[in-house]
């Protein structure tokens, strides 16, 4: 009778088990066959009902069941494991001989490049790289800069004023004020920057433009010193055969003044049509701070002397990727920036 029930649990179990198609059906057969309630468990209990001598030989015969329908229920639990693993990974494959999508790669604009470069030389002679207000008073866009009241930059034709007072920045000298007035002597910083001026844009102009500002305060400080620097600054840029030239000129915030320009790199100097057969471009402006500047922002010109330097970014950019309208740097053409 026994035998018969064991014979038909196992056969019962192996057709359920053929049937399941999960991990979670399998466990169901499992507690249906040998868990507490199990059908197996339930013949195990009726053991004693078995007379006593034939109890050792069912029992072995239970157990044997058992280890049948155990052995069972792990194949068929492989099986499903490996037939869900292997529609997984059926689902998921790759087609490595696709193509990539292409991966679009940002480019630096040549403002960036440029200045990038001015900053690591400066950086390299002991220079920090501070930052200024656009929006800024009229003592620290002209007044303090030794800019009188009458000066002709300061009509309302060249300078976007905000009201009486405020403006936007025509330049970045005002920085150097604001780096004086912080009292910290030595100073060796350049402060580049955004500018504004009230002009129409042409190959040569342009409303918003780039400057950066160089100011240099301590004892002792000669022109010698701004034209060491400066001379480094232009083979740093330029090349190592880079010569330079200062040519008098008149700031009204440096004395004496000066315009610095370059040899040519095109042609080292002997003059072509880059350099309008010059043999020379000029670069920037720059004189030693005129010992008013100094005073106003409270140093003491007696003690202290310094030497600074503005420079236009957009110059540098045009002349260093040979440009020829400044309305390139700002439309962001992608076919023009690409090629930096
Ligand atoms: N601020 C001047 C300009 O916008 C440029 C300049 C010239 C700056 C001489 C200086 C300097 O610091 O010393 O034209």
């Amino acid at each position: 009778m026994i035998q018969e029930d064991l014979e038909r649990i196992k056969s019962e179990t192996r057709e359920r088990l053929s049937k399941a198609l999960s991990p979670d059906e399998i466990n169901e057969i499992r507690v249906a066959v040998l868990g507490k309630k199990g059908q197996l468990t339930q013949i195990l209990k009726g053991m004693k009902s078995v007379a006593p001598e034939d109890r050792p030989k069912v029992g072995q015969m239970v157990n044997e069941t058992r280890a049948k329908i155990e052995e069972a229920l792990a194949s068929s639990q492989a099986q499903i494991s490996k037939k869900l693993q292997d529609e997984r990974l059926a689902a998921e494959t790759i087609d490595v001989t696709l193509p990539a999508r292409k991966m679009e790669r940002g480019h630096l604009h040549p403002n960036t490049v440029a200045l990038k470069e001015i900053e690591d030389i400066f950086i390299g002679m002991g220079y920090e790289v501070v930052d200024g207000p656009e929006i800024e008073k009229d003592y620290y866009n002209f007044e303090a800069l030794n800019i009188p009241a009458d000066h002709p930059a300061k009509d309302e034709q060249d300078t976007f004023y905000i009201n009486g007072d405020m403006l936007l920045r025509t330049q970045t000298s005002g920085v150097q004020i604001h780096e004086m007035e912080r009292g910290r002597i030595p100073i060796r910083m350049i402060a580049p920057g955004r500018v504004y001026r009230a002009d129409e844009v042409d190959a040569t102009h342009s409303p918003v433009f780039h400057q950066v500002e160089g100011l240099t305060v301590d004892k002792g400080i000669t022109f010698a010193d701004l034209k060491g620097t400066l001379a480094e600054f232009a083979k740093g840029i330029f090349g190592e055969d880079t010569r330079v030239r200062f040519r008098p000129h008149h700031f009204p915030f440096t004395e004496p003044s000066a315009e610095m320009d370059v040899s040519c790199f095109k042609c080292g100097g002997k003059g072509c049509s880059f350099c309008k057969g010059e043999g020379w471009i000029e670069i920037l402006g720059c004189g030693m701070v005129h010992p008013h500047v100094l005073e106003m922002s409270g140093i003491d010109p007696e003690v202290y002397s310094g030497f600074a330097f503005g420079i236009g970014l957009e110059r540098i950019a045009l002349l260093k990727y040979e440009i020829d309208d400044m309305r390139l740097l700002y439309e962001n053409d992608i076919r023009f920036l690409k090629q930096f």
